[in-house]
């Protein structure tokens, strides 16, 4: 027997009665067969699916590259500093020592690339959720690599987003610790605000209270507000040599008193395991942290069942299509949509789909399917969100959130809509925004966890219906060749006096600023995926959502308070 589980208002899943074993639950749940969504591609469709691929080459040549630059972090320089001076671990070589494998889903790796202030890889810091024995947890590991590690605006917003994560799908958060705080030339977008650097303490003090783990490695230098990470934190484990703790540095010390004194004795890990008590483990290395760090996680609260602990080897049906016909599928652009069933029979267990309403409002795609076992509700654009799709769309949702189903939405809004010329023009327009209104409030209340991914157009007041970000979807991917702007490129003509000359400007502008790269460089998203990766990502997501079904107790309570 296992723990069953209802949901709260906005606070996901919580635990209360028992009920079946899970496992059980599943096999019978398998038996169920939805319809198989039988779409090859037609020859009539291949060169708008060729386009397609064209493009999708060229954006994932783009995405190659930016991968190789990321992983460089802060280049030969930072990394020799930091390896060879600083004697300290590459951030990627203590993730593979923190957590159970590589296969973690790492977010945002394209944050703070092109910045109006700089090129900031993977914006010093990599986020994303792995598992420590078999727990997923949330990290948040400085890269000091890039200008030691500090704090830049997007640094701050990556963070904020990963707590973010940590609390929306109740998920442990372990933050390896390396920076020399502020990016000080910088500072005014991220000291005093309520969204800036302060933000992420508060949400330590909040997130321990709700029962929500909080772990801090300091495996390099906190300095300033960065000294409150690991004293904020629940549990924080030191390094010994590599570990300093203090609110001013050395230099600091020398120019307020003259006195010379080392980092270590200011603020290592001796002091603050033995003295101050800011921490809780004394390291010897970096390896021994990490081993503590993951005993550490396994005194949590939670109780997985077996076979949670690798979704990979779960039973489930493949989809009947090769997933490289994504890249074919995804399109370049609005007019090089080809009908959405065809992605939906790629990303699906056997290409199942159980649809809704399938005659009625059919620019929008409604309906049930499985991704590795776990059932979904699909809400996909295939065309404009007319009145009877938007209907269609909020009665879906209301269906799913009744039922506890997660939603997946497949966005590929339509650009912005012609100007209204005719009163029977704006009576249709206003009783689209009427339906579109009640879409987004169904969408706005649903308290299901929700993914979005954007597989083609993320434009203007749709992108909201579709649980844009805006909406707060528990996770929210871009393919690569995905546009996201307040209007397609291309479309601003309509909506202007006419003037080629600013048109052309307008266009080129929204055409820089839509691509995949430049939303995700500035944290609109969770991260940009490849369409043929989007099903393994998807099982990710989902089996990440629901392990806050396996924690034992989630009552809300005091965070837990420190040493004093
Ligand atoms: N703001 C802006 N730049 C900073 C910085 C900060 N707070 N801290 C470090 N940097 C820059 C350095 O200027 C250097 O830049 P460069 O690569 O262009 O030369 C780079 O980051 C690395 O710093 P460096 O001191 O060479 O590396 P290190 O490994 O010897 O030391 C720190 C790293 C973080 C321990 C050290 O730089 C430090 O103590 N910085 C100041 C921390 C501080 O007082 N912060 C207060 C913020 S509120």
């Amino acid at each position: 027997m296992h723990r069953c589980f209802i949901r709260f208002a906005g606070q996901g899943w919580q635990c209360s009665v028992r009920c079946m074993s899970s496992a059980v639950r599943r096999r019978k749940a398998l038996r169920s067969a939805f319809p198989v969504l039988d779409l090859p591609l037609q020859p009539i469709q291949r060169h708008v699916y060729e386009a397609n691929l064209r493009n999708s080459h060229a954006c994932l040549k783009k995405y190659t590259e930016l991968k190789e630059k990321v992983k460089k972090g802060g280049g030969d320089i930072g990394i020799a500093r930091h390896t060879q001076k600083n004697r300290k671990l590459l951030v990627r070589d203590r993730l593979r020592l923190l957590l159970d494998d590589d296969d973690y889903l790492e977010l945002s790796s394209f944050a703070g690339l092109d910045l109006p202030y700089g090129d900031i890889p993977a914006a010093s810091c990599l986020t994303g959720v792995g598992r420590i024995n078999g727990l997923w947890c949330v990290f948040i590991a400085n890269d000091a690599t890039v200008k030691g590690g500090t704090a830049y605006p997007i640094t701050v917003k990556k963070q904020l987003r990963a707590q973010q994560v940590a609390i929306q799908n109740r998920l442990p958060c372990i933050y390896l610790v390396d920076s020399g705080g502020a990016f000080l030339p910088l500072q005014s977008e991220i000291f005093p605000d309520k969204n800036h650097g302060g933000r992420m303490f508060y949400n330590e003090a909040i997130m321990s209270a709700m029962k929500i783990p909080q772990v801090a490695v300091v495996c390099g230098s906190c300095t300033a507000g960065g000294a409150y990470v690991p004293t904020m934190a629940e549990e924080a484990v030191m390094v010994h040599q590599i570990g300093t703790i203090f609110l001013g540095g050395p230099p600091l010390v020398k120019a307020a008193t003259g006195e010379e004194v080392t980092p270590e004795a200011l603020g290592g890990a001796t002091l603050h395991a033995e003295v101050s008590g800011c921490v809780d483990h004394f390291a010897w290395d970096e390896k021994e942290a990490f081993n503590y760090t993951r005993n550490i996680i396994s005194t949590l609260n939670f109780q997985l069942p077996e076979e949670e602990e690798d979704a990979s080897k779960r039973e489930s049906e493949e989809p009947r299509y090769n997933s490289e016909d994504l890249l074919g599928l995804a399109p370049q652009s609005y007019s090089h949509s080809l009908d959405v069933k065809m992605v939906v029979s790629r990303l699906t267990d056997g290409s199942r789909f159980q649809e809704f309403k399938a005659r009625y409002g059919t620019s929008l795609v409604t309906g049930f399917a499985k991704i590795h076992g776990q059932l979904v509700g699909i809400v996909a654009n295939n065309g404009v969100l007319s009145y009877e799709a938007a209907l269609k769309g909020s009665h879906f949702v209301q269906l799913c959130d009744q039922r506890d189903v997660p939603l997946l939405f497949l966005q590929n809004t339509t650009p912005a809509a012609a100007a209204t010329l005719s009163t029977t023009q704006a009576e249709v327009n206003s009783n689209c925004l009427k339906a579109q209104a009640s879409m987004m409030s169904a969408v706005a209340c649903a308290t299901v966890p929700k993914i979005t991914v954007v597989i083609g157009g993320c434009h203007g007041a749709d992108s909201f219906a579709m649980c844009g970000r805006a909406f707060d979807p528990n996770f929210l991917f871009l393919w690569p060749n995905a546009r996201v702007s307040v209007t397609a490129p291309g479309y601003v003509g309509s909506l202007l006096p006419p003037d080629d000359e600013q048109e052309e400007d307008l266009n080129e502008k929204l055409k820089e600023e839509s691509s995949a790269f430049f939303s995700s460089a500035r944290m609109w998203d969770d991260g940009v995926i490849l369409p043929q990766d989007t099903r393994k990502v998807l099982r990710d997501s989902l089996d990440i959502i629901r392990q806050q079904q396996y924690q034992l107790s989630t009552e809300r309570q005091q965070s837990v308070l420190l040493r004093m």
